[in-house]
């Protein structure tokens, strides 16, 4: 059953259906059980104050004296209790009107006993007087001890009934009023603009929903605060790709419109270097995006000497264009985590270290165990310029800024995307002088890695 007022209500019920069960067999017992019922409790009860107020000389009295008799405005009313006074040589001194003329108990034995009497069943209780003078008989006709049994039955069926009813429409009712809140909020957020994601009203809430809205809440500012910053990264994105764009389209006119062979080779140049810097643009916003679509990958062992020979391997060629060097300072490491993501991470630290420091540099590519923190570390030195500039170096993480403001060099994104990843695999970034007092060193704390992790 999925609907809550299904739930509550039948829970309900079959909980007082069972304790009405329960509540009707214990009651049962406590009138039918032996000796102890109400019945035999009230035969023998009548039984005993029969005696107890009988006169001595009861015996005097005879079966044919003439009875007294009601007032004309009352009515005998029949009882299903019969009771018969016997004496003790048998003779029958008195009886309730209903009762048969023959003894219910015909060898006048105490106690209770089911005697059969004119073909008519009795449960009936038997008991002597202390001096033997008279013996007194209380019975019920078993019918009529059945018939008592069924109207409680009937009675007692009929009120649960009623109970059940009453309580079934006001559990409905109480459900209903309990849950308008639910459904005025169901209402405000049917009628909500696309992209309206103000948090729901708590107010009114029953208690045991407000931490469910409530983490409902959080979740839309976390949503909310997603989509800002994508339409951020979508205008800055586009404002970058402008500059590309356009270079490309001024130098193809140059090169269009050139009349000799020199000033084409030279338009067509920068041609060439507006189009790489539009094909590096947009591999960073690829991989930003492809960052983005990662979320949630399953993390696992990496071997950082691994990756750092894979990279270092891809910028040989353009090192040994510019003259520079890169040494690699390795300790056997492994951290926990996405192998494609720390490519990206050493790719645009390494890619930054060789652009930025210029001809005949060098470059140190280190990883091994930090003594202080028993974490892996890894970083990329350079002895280029660096950035000294304080608040300059505290910025150069954030996406599209770059230090230099040479456009031609680079859009801002690496950074941003080392930051994103080693932050995705619990890293902490450090930002430090690189070689020979000069330069800059990036380094990239990670936790320790646990003996259990892949
Ligand atoms: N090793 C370095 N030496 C000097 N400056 C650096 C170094 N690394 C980064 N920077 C500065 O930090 C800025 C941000 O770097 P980031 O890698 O984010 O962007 P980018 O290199 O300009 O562009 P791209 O997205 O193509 O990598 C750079 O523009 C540069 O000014
Ligand atoms: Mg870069």
């Amino acid at each position: 059953m999925k609907s809550l007022r299904g739930r509550l209500l039948l829970a309900t019920m079959l909980v007082l259906v069972g304790m009405w069960m329960l509540w009707s067999c214990l009651h049962i017992a406590s009138m039918t059980s032996e000796h102890t019922g109400w019945w035999d409790k009230s035969l023998r009860d009548v039984a005993h104050q029969i005696i107890t107020s009988l006169p001595e000389n009861i015996n005097l009295l005879s079966a044919d004296s003439r009875r007294l008799q009601l007032p004309a405005n009352e009515k005998a009313g029949h009882d299903d209790l019969s009771f018969q006074i016997w004496g003790s040589d048998g003779t029958s001194l008195l009886r309730s009107m209903e009762s048969p003329t023959v003894p219910l108990h015909p060898n006048f034995q105490d106690g209770f006993s089911i005697e059969e009497v004119d073909g008519r069943k009795w449960r009936v209780y038997s008991v002597q007087d202390a001096s033997g003078k008279v013996h007194v008989q209380t019975g019920i006709p078993w019918d009529a001890f059945k018939m008592d049994l069924k109207h409680w039955i009937k009675g007692a069926f009929l009120a649960a009934l009623l109970v059940f009813i009453t309580l079934a429409l006001t559990l409905k009712t109480v459900v209903r009023w309990s849950l308008k809140p639910v459904t005025c909020l169901q209402q405000d957020i049917a009628e909500r603009q696309e992209y309206d994601l103000t948090p729901l009203p708590t107010k009114k809430l029953p208690l045991e929903l407000k931490p469910l809205i409530e983490s409902f809440n959080r979740l839309l500012l976390r949503i909310d605060t997603a989509i800002n910053n994508e339409r951020q990264f979508i205008a800055d994105a586009a404002h970058e790709l402008r500059t590309p764009m356009a270079a490309i389209q001024t130098h193809a006119q140059v090169a269009a419109g050139s009349t000799t062979p020199e000033e084409t080779r030279a338009a067509l140049a920068r041609l060439v270097t507006a189009v790489e810097r539009g094909t590096r643009l947009t591999q960073q916003l690829l991989d930003s995006a492809r960052l983005e679509s990662n979320y949630g990958v399953k993390h696992e062992r990496v071997d950082l000497v691994r990756v750092i020979k894979l990279v270092a391997d891809e910028f040989d060629i353009v090192a040994q264009q510019r003259q520079q060097t890169i040494t690699i300072n390795a300790q056997p490491c492994s951290v926990c985590g996405d192998v494609d993501e720390l490519g990206i991470l050493l790719r645009n630290l390494l890619d930054n270290a060789l652009r930025y420091s210029g001809q005949g540099s060098r470059i140190e590519l280190m990883c091994g165990i930090a003594p202080s923190t028993d974490g892996i570390t890894l970083c990329v030195k350079d002895n280029g310029p660096g950035v000294p500039d304080p608040e300059q170096r505290a910025r150069i993480f954030e996406r599209f800024y770059r230090a230099d403001q040479d456009h031609r060099r680079g859009s801002g994104i690496g950074l941003s995307l080392v930051r994103r990843i080693a932050y995705s695999h619990g890293a902490e970034l450090e930002v430090t002088e690189g070689l020979d007092n000069r330069g800059l060193c990036i380094s990239v704390h990670f936790p320790v890695l646990k003996n259990d992790t892949p």
